[in-house]
């Protein structure tokens, strides 16, 4: 299946649900939003979450792309992308979870195909600050789909993330990815991949880490698109799904890369274009900065082998490809000249380090006042110095 088929698959699926689409998707958050980036499809909803009415009703759907910084050194792995698209559930007070679970089970096996014998489900075991999710547990039990309790696993937002904003427990969807038959659980064995997680909302989190009901319980669901189409489609990872078809066509045949460098220059420069098609530009701060760190990656890979390597290369059609895919209208020729000018800033700024790095002042171990100073003075960024040293 196409993953333009599995996009419209869900949202028929949905809409037949009564569940009205939300249109538009930008990467940006809404003004005073203290985020950078949208990371999750539930982030533009948190009002709605949180009661306020929302003007499409209480049943929503969307596609929505999100970009993750905080997993860029997974990047490269089987399942990890900076910019991706997540397909997206809401009830805003409507149905509960159970429902949920049972729609996605339907839309799975039925809607796309997926044998159930391949399906495993997490669900929230009960703590200290809620009980065990036995509506969950059940459902699956019924659906007779195996089902393993973890406590931290099923929070989300869950680990180290302590923003503010609403959270519950979730029941997570595991597909099988390995070659025999379904072995072990998801906690115990890798080879079970996340591919969708349906979280009943029902608190808010404050600043100091505690807790307060909800107005309403909600549910928010999220499933990772180019990791589900890659396994739908039976790839070893989502840099070989349909979407990066012509990233995989044309990028080996322009440079040499070992996979694990290719994968980096695909996600990140695919990244970048979507970055520049939201309207963002190079800076040294916020939004800019990742973007400049995304452009300045990828350069210093592509000219590790050889330094005449550069963007001005790339071939029109992925960066069209890549706007199109993601709805964007800005034309592939104000992307191109965005990349080029970062390129031609970055291509000065190494000229410049090379030779501030160059003085005898520079030659034995660096402290952290030479970084200050290469820093404040010269606009050398620690990591830029660090690979020119060992360059
Ligand atoms: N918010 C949840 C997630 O990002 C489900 O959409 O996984």
């Amino acid at each position: 299946m196409r993953t333009e088929q599995l996009v419209s698959t869900f949202i028929d699926y949905y809409e037949e649900r009564g569940h009205r689409r939300i249109t538009g998707s930008t990467l940006l958050p809404p003004p005073g939003d203290p985020v950078l980036f949208i990371t999750a499809g539930m982030h533009p909803l948190i009002p709605y979450l949180e009661g306020r009415p929302h003007p499409l009703g209480r049943r929503l759907v969307n596609v929505q792309r999100c970009l993750r910084t905080t997993d860029l050194d997974e990047v490269g792995d089987a399942t990890h992308l900076t910019v991706f698209e997540m397909l997206g559930t809401w009830s805003l007070g409507d149905y509960e979870g159970p429902l949920s679970l049972e729609w996605g089970y339907g839309l799975l096996t039925d809607g796309l195909g997926v044998d159930p014998r391949l399906l495993h489900a997490t669900v929230h075991g009960g703590d200290e600050r809620i009980g065990p999710d036995t509506a969950s547990l059940e459902l699956w039990q019924r659906l007779g789909v195996p089902v393993e309790t973890t406590v931290d696993d099923n929070w989300w937002p869950g680990g180290a993330d302590e923003t503010p904003g609403p959270c519950g427990p979730d029941s997570e969807i595991f597909l099988w990815s390995g070659d025999g038959p379904p072995q072990s659980t998801p906690t115990r064995d890798d080879r079970w991949v996340e591919i969708w997680n349906h979280v009943t909302m029902t608190h808010r989190r404050f600043g100091d880490g505690s807790l307060a009901p909800l107005p309403q319980r909600n549910v928010d669901t999220g499933l990772g698109l180019e990791r589900l189409s890659s396994l739908l489609q039976g790839k070893p990872s989502v840099f070989e799904c349909d979407v990066f078809d012509p990233w995989r066509r044309l990028v080996p045949a322009l440079w040499d890369l070992d996979e694990p460098s290719l994968r980096l220059v695909c996600d990140h420069l695919r990244s970048a274009v979507v970055i520049v098609g939201d309207g963002v530009r190079p800076s040294n701060s916020g939004q800019g900065y990742v973007l400049r760190r995304l452009v300045r990656r990828v350069l210093t890979v592509l000219r590790r082998e050889d330094p005449s390597r550069g963007i001005e290369d790339l071939p029109e059609e992925l960066v069209r490809h890549t706007l199109d895919h993601f709805r964007q209208d800005m034309r592939p020729n104000d992307v191109f000249r965005t990349l080029r000018e970062e390129e031609q800033r970055f291509s000065r700024l190494l000229e410049r380090g090379r030779q501030v790095l160059a003085r005898p002042r520079f030659q034995g171990p660096l402290s952290e006042e030479d970084f200050h100073y290469l820093h404040d003075t010269h606009g050398l960024p620690r990591e830029l110095i660090t690979s020119l040293r060992e360059g």
